[in-house]
């Protein structure tokens, strides 16, 4: 369901403009390259747009390690208020106030376009947000840049493979997520799979061999992992899997410590969630474990 709509891209510009006037004018624009700072509000996160030139405000160091270390390790993430506002000014999701603690494993739920990978896109800086994400309690205020692998690390809800091997789409050539391959790979229950296609040089996609839907989702996992983040989001990750693998796919993320923030309909994993998110008509409707919601929202679970 369409939360709303906000005006183009263009006048939602404008608006934040003015809005940046009435709130002091010191501040958010020229400071996102500065990526987090004491306050935010009307940040964006559009992963293809060309950085633009602005006023540096000095900041902590804010860049992610490059596949490497987290340079902010994560000890709680916060959504204050957290609107998804898509290119085109459709509102995927509103108003959304939630903290993630490190190492728990969240799990958003809802209908169709209710608003999860809305969410999730945001949370990842891939999706323009108003409002303000915190992390360690320091507003994010360059999405786009600080929200990304090495700190935060995506699953699509349809991922994609790329051509050449195993090793190549789960190391990306970097040479930190090389070394953290070979758990990766366990981590995302995938070395069975890997082992059975000759290895992991072997070719994958069009020219090489054809993937499951879960092959897919875990060989997209791995790549998550091997970036080494603090934060992985990850949209409906297990929906492929039997039953079986996605306990033990779950089972390996706790043993990992891995924050976990997530979408998923399958009552096999709202079960294991430390909390379940109920998105409905874009906004949140209810939190908490799932054996507490299931007598409400239990249709909502397959
Ligand atoms: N790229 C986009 N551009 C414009 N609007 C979008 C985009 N992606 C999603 N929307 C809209 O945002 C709203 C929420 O959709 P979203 O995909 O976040 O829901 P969802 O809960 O993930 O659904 P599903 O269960 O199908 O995965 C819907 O109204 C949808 O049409
Ligand atoms: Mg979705």
């Amino acid at each position: 369901m369409v939360a709303g709509r906000r005006p183009p891209r263009r006048h939602r510009r404008r608006g934040r403009r003015l809005l940046r006037h009435r709130v002091g004018g010191r501040h958010h624009r020229g400071a996102r390259r500065a990526g987090v700072a004491a306050s935010g509000h009307g940040a964006r996160g559009n992963a293809g747009r060309r950085a633009r030139p602005g006023r540096h405000r000095p900041g902590p160091r804010t860049r992610p390690g490059a596949r490497g270390a987290p340079a902010h390790p994560l000890r709680h993430v916060d959504l204050d208020h957290l609107t998804a506002v898509h290119d085109d000014g459709t509102v995927g999701v509103q108003d959304v106030d939630l903290r993630v603690e490190a190492g728990e494993l969240v799990l958003l739920t809802g209908r169709v376009g209710s608003g999860k990978s809305s969410l999730l896109a945001a949370l990842a800086g891939l999706v323009d947000h108003e409002g303000t994400v915190r992390w360690n309690g320091v507003a994010v205020q360059d999405p786009q840049t600080f929200l990304r692998p090495g700190q935060v690390s995506y699953v699509a809800q349809v991922p994609r493979v790329l051509s050449g091997s195993f090793d190549d789409n789960v190391a990306l050539d970097h040479e930190l997520a090389r070394s953290l391959a070979d758990d990766a790979v366990a981590d995302a229950r995938l070395t069975r799979d890997v082992a059975a296609a000759g290895g992991r040089h072997a070719l994958v996609g069009h020219r090489g061999v054809r993937l499951s839907g879960g092959q897919v989702q875990r060989l997209a996992l791995a790549r998550a992992l091997a970036s080494g983040a603090d934060l992985l989001v990850a949209d409906d990750v297990s929906s492929a899997l039997d039953a079986s693998t996605e306990l033990e796919l779950w089972q390996a993320l706790r043993e990992r410590g891995t924050t976990v923030v997530g979408a998923s309909s399958k009552r096999s994993a709202l079960l294991v969630a430390d909390r379940v998110v109920v998105l409905g008509e874009g906004r949140v409707q209810a939190v908490g474990p799932w054996r507490e919601l299931e007598a409400d929202w239990g249709h909502l679970a397959g």
